[in-house]
């Protein structure tokens, strides 16, 4: 089963996407005709996420430009660039996989579903801004004259009574009856939902790549080589202005405080990666020990520290995306349904970037158009470092000194290669992934759950 994924998935890397997506598409309405023969539940477990979701990744990526225009085309060009090249849109596919794996099962899914038929008959579509657009696009000139102009210190102007945008949402329906059956469906808003991390997790990769001194990103230059370091930080930024507006709209507080976490999460994992990798200011003479220093730590410490950072900075978008997405379904606290997503999201997060720190080890990471060996150059131990070194204790003080020696990085590699690291961490990355696979069973089977299955094996054995 984890050869198609790992087809499908590289499919998303290739120029010709589009054709092949057509083609596997085919190939997908071939399982999906077959499943009206006897042995369909064989069938049904080859779900491809990439063909069941197929349509709607294209519409998203495309329609995502949309909520990305300004009136400056150098933020417009560096904003959408990496939307500009073919992504795995891995996190995007987790959100629409966990709301069609549960939609119609949380309690108040009858109301959510009501809502997004009504707010479609009031046109009231999500891109509907709260706030008036005189005051939402204050500086653009296409604005009435009074708030657009700054020449002049801005008068009090009091809007006449029904002068906003903002309908206010309709009286909530009368309870409908509870079947708990799943449905097919999904709702706007958690399409929307599947941009705004793709928005974030981009914005992410901006900052990134200026952190990292990429130069390259899927093969391409990245973001800061082709339009400077300012400009690929003020993208990101933008990006992340651009998903909180879109947040607010989705209307669940609950959502907004779990995205905005993750924004948080982001920025935490990056920090502690960074206090490893040298690439922070180095801390005063009198400033206190900092006991989060991977670097620095004992080595039972470092694999906490590691897994941590693993989770805020990979794991943390997936888990509280799949929940955000079971939320925005009608999912009630104390419903087991946004516990298995954000189990679910947790462990495949982690897995996937534990096979992440491995890839940097293999000879075939130059041809993705990534450069080898990179974190080790940034001074960074990952697991294949932190499990070689419970083989070569010497590999102890490159890891804290951050393999900042000449001759390090090239004594580290060979030390590394000798050990059984890489296929450690691969083997943690399974266990990760199993675990994900078990919760899965508390959801009833549909071809979104066999996907989600298939999505833990396809994130182990990727080469991508
Ligand atoms: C890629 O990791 C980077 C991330 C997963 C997160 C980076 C987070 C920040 C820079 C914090 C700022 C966040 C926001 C939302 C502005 P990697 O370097 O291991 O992978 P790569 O090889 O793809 O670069
Ligand atoms: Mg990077």
């Amino acid at each position: 089963m984890g050869s198609w994924l790992t087809v499908s998935i590289r499919v998303a890397y290739n120029a010709r996407r589009i054709t092949r997506l057509q083609s596997a598409r085919q190939h997908g309405a071939r399982q999906h005709s077959a499943l009206a023969q006897p042995q369909a539940c064989r069938i049904a477990r080859t779900s491809d996420p990439y063909v069941l979701l197929a349509p709607h990744l294209e519409q998203m990526r495309t329609s995502l430009l949309t909520l990305l225009g300004s009136s400056h085309p150098s933020l417009n060009a560096i904003a959408q660039y990496y939307f500009l090249h073919p992504s795995k849109q891995l996190r995007p596919l987790l959100v629409l996989l966990f709301a069609r794996a549960t939609n119609g099962l949380g309690a108040d899914f009858p109301q959510v579903n009501w809502a997004a038929d009504n707010a479609r008959a009031h046109q009231q579509e999500l891109d509907a801004p709260l706030t008036r657009k005189d005051i939402l696009c204050d500086w653009n000139p296409s604005m009435p004259d009074h708030t657009a102009s700054f020449q002049t210190a801005f008068e009090l102007h009091i809007p006449p009574p029904n002068s906003s945008s903002y309908i206010p949402p309709p009286p909530p329906p009368p309870p409908l009856p509870h079947s708990q059956v799943l449905t097919h469906t999904l709702l706007p808003t958690q399409l929307r939902l599947a941009q705004i991390v793709e928005m974030i997790h981009v914005a992410s990769l901006l900052h990134d790549d200026v952190l990292d001194k990429s130069s390259l990103r899927r093969g391409a230059p990245s973001a800061p080589a082709a339009f400077g370091n300012k400009l690929a930080v003020l993208g990101g930024d933008f990006l992340l202005g651009r998903a909180s507006a879109a947040l607010s709209r989705l209307g669940s507080h609950e959502v907004v405080e779990l995205i905005a976490s993750v924004i948080a999460n982001l920025v935490e994992g990056e920090i502690l990666q960074m206090k490893g990798s040298g690439t922070e200011t180095p801390p005063s003479p009198s400033s206190a020990i900092d006991l989060n220093d991977l670097h620095s730590s004992p080595s039972s410490d470092k694999w906490s520290i590691y897994l941590k950072k693993t989770y805020l900075k990979t794991a943390s978008l997936m888990a509280k995306g799949a929940r955000a997405a079971v939320v925005l379904g009608g999912c009630r606290e104390g419903e087991v349904w946004k516990e298995v997503a954000y189990a679910y999201g947790r462990n495949l997060g982690i897995a996937f970037q534990l096979i992440d720190d491995t890839l940097d080890f293999s000879s075939s990471t130059a041809q993705l158009g990534k450069p080898g060996f990179a974190d080790l150059r940034l001074g960074l131990a990952t697991g294949p470092a932190l499990y070689a070194a419970e083989e070569f204790p010497e590999l102890e003080a490159m890891i804290e000194r951050r393999f900042s020696r000449d001759g390090d990085v090239e004594t580290a590699l060979t030390l590394i290669s000798s050990s059984r690291g890489v296929e450690r961490t691969r083997e943690l990355a399974r266990l990760h992934a199993e675990k994900a696979r078990e919760v899965l069973a508390l959801l009833p089977r549909s071809e979104a759950r066999d996907a989600l299955e298939g999505l833990t094996e396809g994130v182990v054995k990727r080469r991508w």
